[in-house]
């Protein structure tokens, strides 16, 4: 019959093999991103595809829909139809990558600029409403100026309702009479984006005084 002293040392004989073959996950045998290796003539571990294959999503067979660019000059119209929905994604991805310098309404004075970060300019300059769709889809993807390029954050998709939203911003910053559907009230209603979090925005002033739902709610 076993005694609790043998089950004891057994119990720590099993523990101590265990350890002994272990191996780590963390330590396994592979190349380090970008490291060197004497394995390949040209002594990089990366590999480059293979010449002639394309890695699955990325053929880019439409270049306009990836560059914004007829040539060397960009478009003015979108790749897709637009709708609500492709509009509404365009607002929210702003919301979230550009109104943090260019403001929510795209004057530029967005809350990293109010803290010293380099002004870009207003959209709604003559130049920049003029600006072709493509122009916008190309500064996000490359960059511009002191400003970085968005293109490993947001996708080609996403990049031009954002460039949609753009113009219909600078639309509703320079929208006429004429502009206004019949039966429309005029002003019309304030939208409310009220519980979104903030990035800097200059959220549009409403002439009724403001509940704070949370006091409403004592
Ligand atoms: C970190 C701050 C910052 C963010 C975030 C940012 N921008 Fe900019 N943007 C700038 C600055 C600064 C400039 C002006 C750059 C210069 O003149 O050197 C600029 C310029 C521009 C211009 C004008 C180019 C011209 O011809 O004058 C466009 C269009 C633009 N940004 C679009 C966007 C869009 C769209 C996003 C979001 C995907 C975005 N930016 C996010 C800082 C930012």
């Amino acid at each position: 019959m076993l005694t609790l002293r043998k089950l004891a040392s057994l119990g720590l004989l099993a523990l101590a093999g265990l350890t002994g073959c272990r191996q780590d996950m963390h330590d396994q045998p592979r190349f380090k991103p970008l490291a060197r290796s004497d394995f390949y003539a040209d002594l990089r571990s990366a590999r480059p595809p293979v010449e002639g294959t394309v890695a699955r999503g990325e053929l880019h067979d439409d270049s306009y829909f990836y560059s914004g660019k007829i040539g060397n000059n960009p478009g003015d119209y979108l790749p897709f139809p637009i709708s609500m929905e492709k509009l509404a994604r365009g607002r929210e991805r702003f919301n979230i990558y550009c109104a943090p310098c260019h403001s929510r309404v795209g004057d530029g004075n967005g809350m990293i600029v109010q803290r010293g970060f380099r002004a870009p300019p207003s959209y709604h300059t003559e130049r920049l409403r003029k600006a072709p769709l493509g122009y916008f889809f190309d500064v996000i993807t490359n960059g511009f100026g002191a400003m970085p390029d968005y293109a490993s954050q947001i996708s080609p998709d996403d990049r031009w309702c954002i460039v949609a939203y753009i113009r219909a911003l600078q639309l509703s910053q320079s929208a006429t009479r004429a502009d206004i559907p019949a039966g429309q009230a005029v002003p019309s209603p304030v939208p409310d984006f009220r519980d979104e979090p903030g990035s800097g925005a200059t959220l549009p002033q409403r002439s009724e005084p403001v509940v704070d739902k949370k006091e409403e709610q004592k």
